[in-house]
C-alpha cells in the first residue's frame, strides 16, 4: 500500500488528554502501511511527509473512523409485532415472560441457516457502515443451544470477511432461558451454556463473554459461573447489567474486572464506585431506553464525577433497540441523557476503543491505525446535533482510501 497523506482539514483527534476535541486546525494526517504516519498541523509537518502523494479535503472534518461496541446486529426474524404490543399497553417485560421477547427472536434465529444470518445482518452493517463505522461487535445470544450460538458466531465472522470492517465477538449465552429449561436458568448455565462457551473458544469465535443479568434472565450467581469459565479460557468479560433493576450485576462485572458494563440506567453509586475501582467503561443505550420508553436514565453525573469513562452504542436488536444508526445513537445519548456532543463523539471512537480492549484504535495519533471519517461538518458537535442525516462524505480503513 503506497503512502499518502490528507490535508487541508480540521482533524479531531479525540485524545484524551488534548480536551475541545482534540481539534487541530489545518491538520495534515500522513497515512503509511495501514498507519497513522504523522499527524499536526501542515506547518509542522517534516519534509518527508510533505512529499507525499497529497489528497486535499477542502476543510472538511477528520474523525477517527466510529466503533459501535455493543450490537445484536446477526439474528433471525423481527419483532414488529411485539412494536405493536407494546403500542397497545404490554411492557417488555410483559412480553418476555408471555414467551415471547428475546425468545421469539430465539425461535427465528434456529430456524435460519448460517448464509441467511449473514445476508439479513449484512443491511443492519451497511447501514452503519455508511455513517462511519470501520468497527463492531456483535454478540451472540439468539441461539441458547449450542450448535445455533456457533452458527451466529461464524455468521458474524463472515460479516467481517464480507465488509471492509473489523467484526468482534462476544459469546452472550447467558442471554436469556431458552423455552426447553423454562423455570430452569440454572440447569440451563451448566447443561448448554458453559459448554457453548468452552466450544466457541474452542473454534476461535469468541473474543469477549458477555451475560444478561436482570430478574427476566440471570442472577449473579449464575453469571459468576459464566465469568469463571471465560477466565479460565482467557476471555475478557462484559455484562448487560441494571438496564431494569439492580441485581449488583455491575459489582459482580467489575470485580471480574470488566471491559464494560453495559445500560447502567439502575447503576447506584456503589456501582460506580466498583466500575471507577476496575477501569471499567459504562456502555450507554440509549436507543433501548428510548425504544422502551423508560424513565430511569443512567446516573451520567455520578459516572462523569468518579471518572467512570462512558461509551455509546446502538445496541442493535430486533426488540429493544431496531436501531441501525450510530449517529442517533449520539443524538439520544445528548437529548435523553445530557451527554455533551464531545462525550457522545468519545463514547464512539476512543473510550468505545477501551470497552472492546483496543489501543490501536479510537484516537488519531502516530502508530494508530488508520480508521478515518471524514465528514461534510465545520465542527464535530454537528455530528450529535442532527437527526436522521449523514454527514459522512468518505470512510478510511485500515488505510485504503
Ligand atoms: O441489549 N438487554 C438484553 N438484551 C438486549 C435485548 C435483546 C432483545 O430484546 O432481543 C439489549 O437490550
Ligand atoms: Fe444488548
Amino acid at each position: 500500500m503506497t503512502a499518502y497523506a490528507l490535508a487541508e482539514l480540521t482533524a479531531a483527534t479525540m485524545e484524551a488528554e488534548a480536551g475541545a476535541y482534540g481539534l487541530i486546525e489545518d491538520a495534515l494526517i500522513a497515512v503509511s502501511e495501514g498507519q497513522i504516519a504523522w499527524i499536526g498541523p501542515r506547518g509542522d509537518a517534516p519534509r518527508e511527509v510533505r512529499a507525499l502523494p497529497i489528497h486535499k479535503q477542502e476543510g472538511r472534518l477528520v474523525t477517527p473512523g466510529l466503533i459501535d461496541c455493543h450490537t445484536h446486529i446477526v439474528h433471525g426474524g423481527d419483532r414488529a409485532r411485539e412494536f405493536e404490543m407494546r403500542l397497545e399497553g404490554a411492557s417488555y417485560e410483559e412480553i418476555a415472560r408471555a414467551g415471547g421477547g428475546i425468545v421469539s427472536t430465539v425461535k427465528a434465529t434456529r430456524a435460519a441457516d448460517e448464509d441467511a444470518l449473514v445476508e439479513t445482518a449484512l443491511p443492519r452493517l451497511d447501514s452503519l457502515i455508511a455513517e462511519g463505522v470501520t468497527t463492531i461487535e456483535v454478540k451472540s445470544g439468539y441461539g441458547l443451544d449450542i450448535e445455533t450460538e456457533l452458527r451466529m458466531l461464524r455468521a458474524a465472522r463472515r460479516l467481517g470477511a464480507k465488509r471492509d470492517v473489523e467484526v468482534i465477538t462476544s459469546f452472550l449465552g447467558a442471554h436469556a432461558v431458552p423455552p426447553e429449561y423454562a423455570g430452569d436458568a440454572d440447569g440451563y448455565i451448566d447443561e448448554v451454556c458453559l459448554g457453548a462457551l468452552e466450544a466457541a473458544a474452542e473454534e476461535g469465535l469468541a473474543d469477549a463473554v458477555d451475560g444478561f443479568c436482570e430478574g427476566i434472565a440471570f442472577d449473579t450467581g449464575q453469571i459468576a459461573r459464566v465469568f469463571d469459565l471465560a477466565e479460565e479460557l482467557d476471555l475478557p468479560i462484559k455484562l448487560h447489567a441494571e438496564q431494569l433493576s439492580n441485581l449488583g450485576g455491575a459489582v459482580l462485572a467489575a470485580s471480574y474486572g470488566a471491559l464494560s458494563v453495559d445500560h447502567v440506567e439502575y447503576l447506584d453509586e456503589a456501582g460506580v464506585d466498583a466500575l471507577a475501582e476496575s477501569g471499567t467503561v459504562a456502555v450507554l443505550l440509549p436507543g433501548a431506553f428510548y425504544t422502551l420508553r423508560e424513565t430511569q436514565k443512567p446516573p451520567v453525573d455520578l459516572l462523569r464525577g468518579a471518572d467512570v469513562p462512558m461509551a455509546v452504542a446502538t445496541d442493535c436488536n430486533p426488540g429493544s433497540s431496531p436501531m441501525t444508526s450510530l449517529l442517533l445513537a449520539m443524538n439520544m445519548g445528548c437529548t435523553l441523557f445530557r451527554l455533551t456532543p464531545e462525550e457522545a463523539l468519545a463514547g464512539v471512537t476512543r473510550v468505545a476503543a477501551d470497552a472492546l480492549g483496543f489501543d490501536d484504535r479510537g484516537v488519531l495519533a502516530e502508530g494508530m491505525r488508520a480508521d478515518l471519517a471524514i465528514w461534510d461538518v465545520a465542527h464535530p458537535a454537528e455530528l450529535a446535533y442532527r437527526v436522521g442525516f449523514n454527514p459522512l462524505h468518505h470512510r478510511i480503513f485500515g488505510g485504503a482510501r
